[in-house]
């Protein structure tokens, strides 16, 4: 019999096999000191591109006041125990109506973490005979959840609408087969790599050829997009259509945490089943003070989303301007796309960060196709116009030297922290 270990340590994995040169710089980097747009890498300050902090608020005063004011008064110890069992609150629940109000829904849910919450709601909700049908560019948390529901799921290509109604014709067919079940439909309000919303609106619009229920991730619309900050159906004018709205805290509350918005009856529903919120003590409450004085600012200062549009508009125009191609993106999101090796890549990113002082995330293969590099940037309410113009220099000088090919190395360069 194989021993389990011994097949592991073979084999590390499409980005593990890379380890001994890439941890600490390619993978596992450590960003330090205060969060900015500007923070220390390997003991230089550089620009970062990379950090999921839209609004700026990470570091913002009054948000460090109540995640500290917060931390103190409660520690970390509460709540004492899981929501349904000992662990609730009068805060939780506060937030729980403060957000679902701020995303125009009746009723709304905390969860932990937007990756567990998101699953475990999946699953909750979906029964042996409900049909699935969802965008193949989904994210691994909703790709994961349909690996644990017992019903059939159907794919329908990236933001197509023909072939979701194609992909709902099938799941309707089934459902009428099986004389039991439903349809729930899952997609994005903004796809994290590449930036393009989804078709909310399109999409929301067959309910009148096949009846169906709609689940929307919004990761990356809720608090950029929208007039309120309500998000990408809200942008779309079709917040209404969305039955179950879904965000993380982990982007523009730069913070940890989850919210399920819809119904009351249905988060009821939810409430009373999600497993693992009723199986895993509750957020605590440091979190969710920090999180209710960041969604008061979201409601409260708008500027925040401007400076961030600003910022973004800057950067994507500059790229455009430079014969970058940025691909479809209609929000902050701000992918280039190059083409080259996962060494070339490899070699770039670290002209880029040792000789012109900036930090960006790349995504290579096997993430995307072989021969493509992605550079993906997160623009963020504090950056500023200097360090979008020295961004632009430096990528029109990289990828001068990338088009001739002065990065064409024989191996990732060894970079590893020893
Ligand atoms: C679209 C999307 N959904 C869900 C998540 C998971 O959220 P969390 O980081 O709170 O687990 C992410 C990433 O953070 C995301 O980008």
């Amino acid at each position: 019999m194989a021993d389990i270990f011994e097949r592991l340590i073979k084999n590390y994995g499409p980005i593990g096999q890379h380890r001994e040169r890439a941890h600490g710089y390619f993978a596992f980097p450590k960003l330090e000191g205060e969060v900015g747009s500007k923070m220390k890498f390997r003991g230089q300050e550089m620009i970062v591109w990379s950090l999921n902090n839209y609004l700026g608020l990470a570091n913002h005063p009054e948000v460090r006041k109540a995640d500290a004011d917060g931390s103190a008064q409660y520690g970390l110890a509460l709540p004492m125990g899981a929501r349904m069992m000992s662990g609730n609150s009068d805060l939780h629940e506060q937030l729980e109506r403060e957000l679902a109000e701020f995303v125009h829904k009746e009723d709304s849910i905390l969860m932990n973490y937007g990756y567990q919450g998101i699953m475990s709601a999946i699953d909750a909700i979906c029964g042996r005979h409900d049909v699935v049908v969802y965008d193949a560019e989904c994210h691994a948390c909703i790709i994961d959840a349909l690996r644990m529901i017992p019903g059939h799921r159907f794919v329908f290509k990236h933001n197509d609408v023909e072939d979701c109604e194609k992909q709902l014709l099938r799941a309707q067919a089934l459902v009428d087969k099986q004389q039991s079940g439903g349809v729930l439909v899952i997609t994005e309000g903004v796809f994290g790599m590449a930036g393009d919303q989804g078709k909310l609106k399109e999409i929301a619009a067959l309910k009148k050829k096949v009846p169906f229920r709609l689940l929307v991730d919004d990761a990356h619309g809720f608090g950029t997009l929208g007039t309120t900050g309500a998000g990408a159906g809200e942008a779309q004018g079709c917040q209404d259509e969305i039955d179950l709205y879904f965000s993380t805290f982990a982007k523009s509350m730069a913070s940890i945490g989850a919210f399920m918005a819809g119904p009351r009856t249905i988060i009821d529903y939810i409430r009373y089943n999600i497993r693992s919120q009723i199986f895993a003590k509750s957020l605590p409450m440091p979190y969710v003070v920090g999180n209710l004085k960041r969604l008061e600012l979201l409601r409260s200062k708008p500027e925040l989303k401007e400076n961030l549009w600003k910022n973004a508009l800057a950067l994507q125009n500059g790229l455009k301007e430079r014969g970058f191609d940025i691909g479809k993106t209609d929000s902050v999101v701000t992918p280039v796309y190059m083409k080259g090796g996962v060494e070339e890549a490899t070699a770039m990113v670290m002209d880029i960060r040792e000789n012109y002082k900036i930090f960006c995330s790349i995504v290579v293969y096997p993430v995307i196709p072989k021969g493509h590099i992605i550079y993906r940037l997160i623009p963020t309410a504090v950056h500023t116009q200097e360090e979008i113009d020295l961004t632009l220099k430096a990528f029109s000088e990289t990828k001068a030297k990338l088009d001739a090919g002065a990065y064409k190395v024989a191996e990732i360069p060894d970079m590893a922290n020893k």
